[in-house]
């Protein structure tokens, strides 16, 4: 059964509780370094292991690469660095509509029922930092047997105009929102890696990989595999962090790079 059969199946049976929360990070599906340039090879074979993987409810965020990166830097706007610009804010959320577009395009070309859902069009960020995200259209999407295909994105903020919020972000507001079993970041790296660059298989506090990682500062949420490790600890789920060689197996359920887990020990 692929994912597309299987997402049927489960929406034929109502189920409601989506299992997975997939992001493929941004240097995964496009050359970083060449302006909104996407990475075909990368994304289809990504979009061919989750055709092969029987997954009944997956929800994608991706990042944004060479798209959404530079269009931000340019405006100068940042995670914490608003902006009032329209001109601006179109400009990220066109470039960032540009890769959802080719995302879709390689996941409908292996038949998985994939739609797109822009954060900028579906939430906010509150004066404290916080992304508020509403999930029912989310959740109704699953019922039906949608993909839903999240993207980084700007997002209009209280008392800041509108900033950028993250895939990784959005994937732990989806997470931690609609209770899903399993949440994994795919990225350049096969997990996270010890001084050795030998992948850590789990982690279960900040502080034992503190030096590794060169620490970071709690306002630190995206910055590198520190802000990952941090927000991801969060989740009462875990989270693994792999590769695209590891993404078969992640979906599979099995073992893939670095579980990330604060329940376990
Ligand atoms: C960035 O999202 C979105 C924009 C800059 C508009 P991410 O921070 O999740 O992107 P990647 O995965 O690092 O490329």
């Amino acid at each position: 059964m692929t994912t597309a059969e299987s997402t049927a199946e489960a929406a034929e049976s109502g189920a409601k509780t989506p299992s997975v929360v997939l992001k493929l990070g941004g240097s995964v599906i496009t050359d970083k370094e060449k302006p909104e340039t996407v990475d075909t090879d990368r994304l289809v074979e990504a979009a061919a292991a989750i055709r092969d993987a029987t997954v009944s409810n997956l929800v994608i965020v991706h990042g944004g690469g060479s798209f959404g990166h530079p269009a931000a830097k340019g405006a100068d706007v940042a995670i914490e660095t608003g902006t009032r610009d329209t001109e601006a804010i179109r400009e990220i959320h066109a470039a960032m509509g540009r890769l959802n577009g080719a995302v879709l395009d390689a996941l409908a070309a292996e038949e998985i029922p994939a739609v797109p859902v822009r954060p900028f069009s579906a939430g906010s960020r509150n004066r404290n930092g916080d992304i508020v995200l509403p999930t029912a259209h989310l959740e109704t999407m699953l019922e039906e047997g949608f993909v839903p295909v999240l993207h980084g994105d700007v997002i209009v903020t209280a008392e800041s105009g509108a900033t950028i919020v993250s895939g990784d972000e959005l994937v732990v507001s989806v997470a931690e929102d609609l209770e899903v079993d399993a949440v994994g970041l795919c990225t350049t790296v096969p997990g996270v890696l010890d001084e050795n660059e030998t992948v850590i298989p789990e982690i279960h506090e900040f502080e034992a990989v503190r030096e590794v990682l060169g620490g970071s500062s709690a306002t630190d949420v995206t910055g590198g595999m520190a802000g990952k490790v941090r927000s991801l600890l969060e989740l009462d789920t875990g989270a693994q962090i792999f590769d695209l060689a590891g993404l078969e197996d992640f979906l599979a359920g099995a073992t893939a790079g670095t579980r990330i887990d604060s329940q376990e020990e």
